[in-house]
Order: C-alpha cells, then sequence, then structure tokens
C-alpha cells in the first residue's frame, strides 16, 4: 500500500471516530467505509504492530481484582488482544468480534490451535451487539471507536471494562481518557484508573455492581 493512501485510511479512521464519538448516529455513513477499509487491510493487518502494542493493554490487565471469566474483544482485528486474554488467563473464555469479515477470517486463521477451544471469533457491530445484557465480566477494546450504550449493556454489574490505545494520542482511533469518563461515568461506571506503558494508554473502568 502507497504511504499516501495509508496516511489517507488513518486520518480517515480519525475522522469517523471523532464524529462517532460526538454523534453515534453518524456511525450508519462510516460503517460501510470503515468495513471496507480494514476488509482491506486484513491480509497485513497482524504483521503491522509488535508486541509493545500490547504493552498498555498488558499494564491495564494487571490492575484486574480477579481473573475474568468470559471476555469480549471489541474490534479484534487479527484478534490479537483475545489471543493475548486467552494466554494469561487460563479459565478464560474469549469472543472477538469484528465489522469486517475478512479481518474475522484472518484471526481464525492465525489463532494458536491450542486457543481454539476458548477463543471464538464473530462478525457482528459493536453499535448492536448479538449478546444478552451483562453477558461479560471483561470488555476489552483495542485501538477501537466505543459504542458506549452497548458497552454499559453487555458488561456485567461488576465488571471491567479495558479501553487500551497502542500509540496513546498518536493511535489513529483514539478517544481521549476525559471524554471516555465524560461517556462512562452517567452509564454508571466508576473506579477509574488511567495507565501509561510502552507508547500507549488505556483506561480501566467497573461497572457498578447489583445493588
Ligand atoms: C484499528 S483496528 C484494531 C484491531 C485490533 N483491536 C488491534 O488492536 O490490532 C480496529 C478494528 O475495529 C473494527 N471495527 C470498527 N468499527 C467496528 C464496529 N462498530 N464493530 C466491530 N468492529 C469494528 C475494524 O474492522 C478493525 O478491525
Amino acid at each position: 500500500m502507497s504511504e499516501l493512501l495509508e496516511k489517507a485510511g488513518k486520518r480517515f479512521a480519525r475522522v469517523a471516530t471523532r464524529a462517532v464519538v460526538a454523534r453515534p448516529r453518524l456511525w450508519r455513513l462510516f460503517r460501510g467505509p470503515i468495513r471496507a477499509q480494514f476488509d482491506r487491510l486484513a491480509p497485513v493487518w497482524h504483521g503491522r504492530a509488535g508486541p509493545e502494542a500490547l504493552a498498555p493493554f498488558a499494564a491495564a490487565l494487571d490492575r484486574l481484582e480477579e481473573p475474568p471469566r468470559r471476555a469480549l474483544d471489541l474490534g479484534t482485528g487479527t484478534g490479537k488482544g483475545a489471543a493475548f486474554l486467552a494466554e494469561r488467563f487460563p479459565d478464560v473464555e474469549v469472543v472477538g468480534v469484528d465489522l469486517a469479515p475478512e479481518m474475522v477470517a484472518e484471526a481464525q486463521r492465525v489463532l494458536p490451535p491450542g486457543l481454539a477451544g476458548r477463543v471464538r471469533f464473530e462478525v457482528a457491530d459493536a453499535s448492536d451487539l448479538p449478546f444478552e445484557d451483562g453477558a461479560f465480566d471483561l470488555v476489552v477494546l483495542l485501538n477501537m471507536i466505543p459504542f458506549f450504550g452497548e458497552l454499559r449493556r453487555v458488561t456485567a454489574p461488576g465488571g471491567t471494562l479495558v479501553v487500551a490505545f497502542a500509540f496513546g494520542p498518536e493511535t489513529p482511533i483514539w478517544t481521549p481518557p476525559e471524554t471516555l469518563r465524560a461517556s462512562l461515568e452517567p452509564l454508571g461506571f466508576t473506579g477509574f484508573e488511567e495507565v501509561v506503558a510502552g507508547p500507549g494508554t488505556a483506561l480501566l473502568a467497573k461497572r457498578a455492581g447489583p445493588g
């Protein structure tokens, strides 16, 4: 891919993220082009970033009070976050979801066979998820646009949300921590923690428990 095309793609992802976070209804305009963009990127995505890109995610997971049992990786791409979770927590079951079918196909292809019993991938839209309310005690987003209503709905009471960006504000799909907090607090998320690790950042939040 030419450098120019790559730059344009990153700029588009940045514009789409800002627009959709400010006005979620605009997602219907961006959905098709974003899916096409990531379908195109799928064959080269897995080799693009080194292990340092997972540093903020790993540091956020260090803060969990308990190992998760059921985790959801939204915008999983080629499934790096999903596989990392399964390797880190031997009892967790992980679902990785992506809008782009080519990304999901690639995630299934590169998943280490030893994890196949506990990690599965699905094509789905994070703005309208096919899961029950409170289905996951850990929901993670790595370099992904947040859809706040669905985040609240599928995170179990007492569960944790991790939003990580491999390169902090340099990440094309980036939402500032203050925006995340301002959107999550009214939805009942509390206990915010910010993490900086390697070149990246992450935010943890807890969904208020039952009672
Ligand atoms: C920047 S990539 C990050 C992929 C992966 N999390 C990683 O860090 O390597 C963003 C991914 O989110 C997916 N995506 C964007 N919007 C989505 C949505 N509404 N629902 C599900 N996936 C989405 C894209 O298809 C793409 O694979």
